[in-house]
């Protein structure tokens, strides 16, 4: 038996640089691990089955957990089984890329289970086949992606920051989110990564520069997403800001009053999610 955790990620900005001829979005982001975290079990069986803590799930071949094992056991496994159990905590359609974190955890627990020694590249080229940001998840750390989301140099970011992320409850489906989305017209002129890693020594930069291009759409189709930014600046945020597609909202706080004061008001209504400072320390391939 296995058992592996599959984390949540925030994205520290989100730009859409283009729309592809394939029905994708070229983007630049910078993804980043906070909790929480997914546990997913993984034991030796007849047939590829799944069981789950979150009744809302389906357990059929929507399920992200079930497409990689089917992938892996048709080109790799011989059709060999598998028992999944999914611990559900991250959240669904909150742009925390939960399901692409359990379809990784999938991925490498699956490689080592059934003892098939697949490369890495191998992996990557499986999990992009699942979702744009499931190759990301097969490694810890922080990562600038750019391309779909699958181009990607991991670096040790130690964020200086307790991350307060909030859950509204409310679903947003990231290819809604893609097609009602406009590619910006002009591209700032330093790339993300930059922002990114000299903003760890210089916060305030950090703070000014960091966007998400998905925030009008989503403020405007949803008005308490933009109003949960403004509380989480009230309460103390040096910067507040959307991840992914949405519907959650991230505050970076520098002191940990502000953070803990923040978390137990909102939890009153939402569900709260707090990771502490240099929480993500992460193997580097990005030159810092
Ligand atoms: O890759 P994934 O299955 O997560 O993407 C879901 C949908 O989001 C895609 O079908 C596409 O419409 C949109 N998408 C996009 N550009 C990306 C990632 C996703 O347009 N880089």
């Amino acid at each position: 038996m296995l058992k592996l955790r599959a984390y949540a990620k925030i994205n520290l900005g989100l730009r859409i640089v283009r729309k592809r001829g394939d029905g994708y979005h070229d983007i630049e982001t910078f993804f980043h691990r906070v909790l929480p975290f997914d546990e997913v079990t993984l034991e030796p069986a007849d047939a590829i089955v799944m069981h789950t803590s979150n009744p809302a799930l389906p357990i059929d071949s929507r399920n992200l957990c079930i497409r990689a094992a089917q992938l892996i056991s048709d080109e790799h496994a011989r059709g060999r089984g598998a028992r999944i159990t999914l611990g559900k905590n991250i959240p669904i359609g909150a742009g925390l890329g939960g399901g692409s974190s359990d379809a990784a955890a999938t991925v490498l627990g699956l490689n080592r289970l059934w003892e098939l020694n697949l490369p890495t590249e191998r992996l990557h080229e499986l999990a992009l086949r699942l979702g744009s940001d499931v190759p990301y998840f097969l490694r810890g750390g922080s990562a600038y992606a750019t391309g779909r989301g699958e181009q990607l140099g991991y670096a040790p970011l130690d964020l200086p920051y307790w991350v307060v992320l909030v859950y509204p409850n409310i679903h947003i489906a990231t290819a809604w989110a893609f097609q009602n989305t406009s590619v910006a017209l002009t591209q700032p002129a330093a790339s993300l990564k930059d922002v990114v890693l000299s903003g760890v020594a210089n916060p305030e930069l950090l703070c000014r520069s960091l966007t998400n291009d998905f925030e009008p759409l989503v403020f405007h189709t949803h008005p308490a997403i933009a109003q949960l930014k403004e509380r989480l600046e009230a309460l103390g945020a040096d910067l507040a800001l959307l991840s992914g597609s949405g519907s959650s909202v991230f505050g970076l706080f520098s002191d940990e009053g502000d953070a803990g004061n923040a978390a137990r008001i909102l939890e009153q209504d939402f569900s709260v999610y707090v990771t502490p400072p240099n929480f993500n320390t992460g193997g580097s391939d990005i030159p810092v």
